[in-house]
């Protein structure tokens, strides 16, 4: 569920006409409501009630600062997977102790500023990283809290590109490995291994893959704790997908997936962490765009807007389908239309939709892409010069633009021109 419904045949985002947003701001742009981010956290939040746990947002899928702002009063913590996202989880309030550091390459300055400024704990991918993270430890005479996430070589059963689980994949050591390591871990003095980290994948549609990776997880925490390792921390990844196909996708929710977690690790008595991004923002975030020209083919007709696919790559990148809805809703008995749903850059790939049969449209009516809170503003890049498009953050009957469209000047000087010209 989420806040952006139709009222008398406009849509809304919570109490705010979406109309209102485009006449002021412009479009395309991209607009989150505060209310379905609340409430997905907390969906989570109560999803592993009864357990010591932390929600770690994955902010890769949107970490503007006010979105930031708005978990973290929440209590969220964050999963950050570069020094930019570290710096900027920082800048948004939140205390390094509710920070996890994931990602495959820590650089060593990274590695400097998140032990300096706080960390909850570095997710370990490699004994090359945890040898850099003991080093930088040493020298700074402190121990790096690490969990060391493990391969566990499970089918998420999801797009290639965004499927991390497989022994294929470049992510974490393969579990049958991971005696070995700790024991090496553990050998360390710059580091305290505190728990196990796991991630296979984004958006699952089924638990069972996650299932049978906790399973992996439970049985190597008491292998570990055999061997005298004391874990007490479990870090479980994020991935649960979300319905982007409205009309014919459910998804397990997240009470659903909180349910397998205790059933599966709740006998340990570890900590619990789960670092959710896209369920949390997903359906929290539409893409607001205007149509340029409906344009008629020789056998099709092309809905030309003026979103493009560097402002949502998704399409493009792996195929996704995202809802596309008339910001007002046609009248009762009108006759639908079928389009290719396009955008103005110089690729053919900059193709939203193909077929898509929807309400009639016309050249300054506007739509919106669904489910596009996450990985869309962030993906988005200025391909073809197109600068970036605003975000705007609503809550009840208030919006607030909270990154300000670039003008041209502004995009061109960030340009620096050498001396020879
Ligand atoms: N934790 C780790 C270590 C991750 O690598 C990811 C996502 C997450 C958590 C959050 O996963 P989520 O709950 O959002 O599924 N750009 C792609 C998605 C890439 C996901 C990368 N890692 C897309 O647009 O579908």
């Amino acid at each position: 569920m989420d806040h952006f419904l139709y009222r008398d045949g406009t849509l809304f985002a919570e109490d705010v006409p979406v109309a209102e947003i485009a006449a002021q701001v412009g479009t395309p742009f991209y607009c989150y409501s505060t209310a379905t981010f609340e409430r997905h956290f907390r969906l989570f939040d109560e999803a592993l009630e009864g357990t010591d746990h932390l929600v770690c947002y994955a902010m890769k899928a949107a970490s503007n600062q006010a979105i930031l702002k708005t978990l973290a009063a929440l209590g969220a913590g964050m999963d950050v997977v570069s020094g930019g996202e570290y710096a900027r989880a920082k800048a948004a309030g939140v205390p390094g102790d509710r920070i996890v550091f994931s990602g495959v390459g820590k650089t060593c300055e990274e590695i400097h500023a998140a032990l300096t400024g706080g960390i909850r704990q570095f997710n370990v991918e490699s004994e090359p990283e945890m040898a850099a993270i003991n080093q930088v430890a040493l020298e700074l005479g402190v121990k790096a809290p690490i969990t060391i996430r493990v391969n566990p070589d499970v089918d998420a059963k999801t797009h290639a590109k965004i499927a991390t689980g497989k022994s294929e994949n470049k992510f974490g050591i393969p579990i049958s490995r991971a005696r070995e390591v700790y024991a090496h871990a553990a050998s360390l003095s710059g580091l305290d291994v505190i728990g196990i980290d796991v991630h296979i994948g984004s958006q699952l549609t089924q638990l069972e893959p996650f299932r049978l990776a906790y399973e992996k997880v439970a049985e190597l925490t008491e292998t570990l704790r055999a061997d005298g390792h004391n874990i007490r921390r479990l870090d479980l990844g994020g991935g649960l997908g979300i319905p982007y196909e409205r009309s014919n996708e459910a998804p397990p929710l997240p009470v659903e997936y909180g349910a397998m977690v205790k059933e599966t690790l709740g006998h340990l008595g570890c900590e619990l962490e789960i670092e959710p991004g896209r369920l949390i923002a997903g359906n929290a975030g539409i893409m607001v765009s205007k149509v340029i020209y409906v344009k008629e083919g020789e056998d099709r007709q092309f809905m030309i807007i003026d979103g493009a696919m560097n402002d949502l790559i998704r399409p493009a990148m792996y195929e996704a389908h995202h809802d596309i809805i008339p910001v007002v809703e046609a009248a009762p008995g009108e006759e639908p239309a079928t389009y290719d749903i396009v955008g103005p850059v110089c690729e053919s790939g900059d193709t939203f939709a193909k077929g898509r049969t929807m309400s009639e449209v016309k050249a300054d009516d506007l739509v919106a892409f669904r489910s596009a809170g996450a990985y869309g503003a962030v993906m988005a890049s200025e391909y073809n010069s197109r600068p970036l498009i605003p975000e705007v953050l609503v809550k009840d009957d208030q919006f607030a633009v909270i990154r300000p469209r670039p003008t041209f000047e502004e995009m061109i000087n960030r340009d620096t021109i050498p001396e020879w010209l």
